[in-house]
């Protein structure tokens, strides 16, 4: 096994960890010698001492200096401007399954198209509950069209996330997280030393509960950008709750299990900068993941595509409906569901000359609600739970100790199935 530099000062702070809060055992830590624990700390509870922070940031700094660092690596976006060739090492993906391509004789499957007009106006119209249904539980997404968001708003969306990018680095890096951090500004969280890079920068951040945004974020955006996406968000929390209540019902959840979880929810948006890349065959954009959400609500800035999904074993691409919102159910409706429905595992390819920029909103619980299979669900199948039940901050803080590594923390959540984990079994923030 390969033992990093730094073990020692990382080994201190499991040890450290395992005193302070008591919530891993000893296999677990020793498991886990090259990981940095980032949740404890950024999205905790218990008030931070001044020993917490020293003591993660020293070994996040060691293993970040330990690492040879490309020469912009504060931002994707420059060192690709001066990239011509040769994509360096820390992004190159060792072990990429291909996308599928048709033959010619079998027809590339889509992803569904849902028209909102037909669910809302039908209301609880039974067909159209049942369509509902049979697309989560087959696919776990779709494109949603004639949403109901004002197009001039998500125009001007766009091209405020455009603009952002679009900022000097020098204005971008002013968001930018530090080690023990997730939110802001800033690449692939790393969790091991010898972890690859995603070719993507990203922005990330908490939006709901309002006391949970960071101060130096939204508050700090540019006026247009922050008056945009505060209106954005606020369309969009009113078109998830319509989209919980079908969603619910259409698996036999009642509304008020749902709206009592995600009424006023833990709500996150991460806009991400996918650069064009000399060998975009050899990179991956966004490694594969599903979503630890209930739903996120995608917007596809720039029009070109990368997002694909993993149907029946194999990677297909989806081509974006102008207009249409791509909405995915996300871990927590699976669990919800006692797995009925499937949170799709998904990934982003890039582009070899454009740039693609897409703004994912993350729809979640309460912090203090209970993340487990639905109770009214549970009482009128009268099957057991397939999932554990845990708090949503607790919940948070198990996914985001993880790093992206498809479906594997969702399998963690099965009863029967808490593993140790391995190093590399791990997600991101959502
Ligand atoms: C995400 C995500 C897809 C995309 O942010 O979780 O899956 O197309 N994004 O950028
Ligand atoms: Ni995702």
């Amino acid at each position: 096994m390969h033992v990093p530099a730094s073990y020692s000062v990382i080994k201190h702070m499991w040890y450290f960890y395992n005193v302070r809060l008591c919530n891993v055992s000893f296999f677990y830590i020793k498991e886990h010698y090259g990981c940095v624990f980032y949740p404890i700390t950024s999205i905790n509870t218990y008030p931070l001492t001044k020993t917490h922070q020293d003591c993660t940031l020293q070994p996040y700094s060691e293993m970040a200096s330990s690492q040879p660092l490309e020469q912009d690596h504060r931002s994707l976006q420059e060192l690709a401007k001066v990239l011509k060739q040769d994509v360096p090492h820390r992004y190159v993906q060792e072990r990429r399954e291909p996308t599928y391509v048709s033959n010619g004789i079998s027809h590339l499957p889509t992803i569904p198209v849902i028209d909102m007009n037909d669910v809302i106006n039908i209301g609880s119209d039974i067909n159209q509950l049942q369509n509902l249904r049979s697309i989560c539980q087959e696919w776990g997404i779709f494109q949603l069209v004639n949403h109901g968001v004002d197009k001039m708003l998500v125009e001007k969306m766009k091209k405020e996330t455009v603009e952002f990018f679009n900022m000097p680095v020098e204005e971008k890096l002013r968001y930018k997280f530090e080690g023990g951090e997730y939110e802001g500004y800033g690449q692939t969280i790393l969790h091991a030393q010898d972890q690859k890079v995603d070719w993507a920068d990203r922005f990330y951040m908490i939006t709901n509960p309002v006391y949970r945004r960071k101060s130096n974020l939204l508050p700090m955006f540019p006026p247009l950008l922050r008056d945009t996406m505060e209106k954005y968000l606020q369309e969009l929390q009113k078109l998830s709750m319509t989209l919980f209540s079908l969603i619910g019902e259409a698996v036999d959840i009642e509304r008020q299990e749902m709206i009592e979880a995600f009424e006023d929810g833990m709500q996150s948006v991460r806009m991400t900068y996918y650069p064009p890349c000399p060998q975009p065959e050899l990179v991956i954009g966004l490694t594969p993941h599903s979503d630890a959400a209930g739903i996120t609500i995608l917007l596809q800035i720039t029009d070109v595509n990368g997002l694909e999904v993993k149907k029946d074993g194999v990677w297909i691409p989806v081509n974006f409906i102008p207009d249409a919102f791509v909405v995915n159910v996300g871990d927590i409706l699976e669990i919800m569901s006692n797995g009925v429905y499937n949170s799709i595992e998904h990934r982003a390819t890039v582009n070899e000359e454009k740039e693609r920029i897409s703004l994912a909103m993350f729809f979640n619980p309460k912090f203090e609600a209970e993340v487990g299979p639905a109770k009214t669900l549970l009482s009128k199948t009268g099957n057991p739970p397939v999932f554990k039940t845990l708090i949503m901050e607790q919940y948070l803080k198990d996914f985001f100790s993880r790093k992206l590594n498809g479906k594997t923390f969702l399998e963690n959540m099965k009863i029967g199935n808490e593993k140790p984990r391995k190093p590399d079994h791990i997600t991101h923030p959502q």
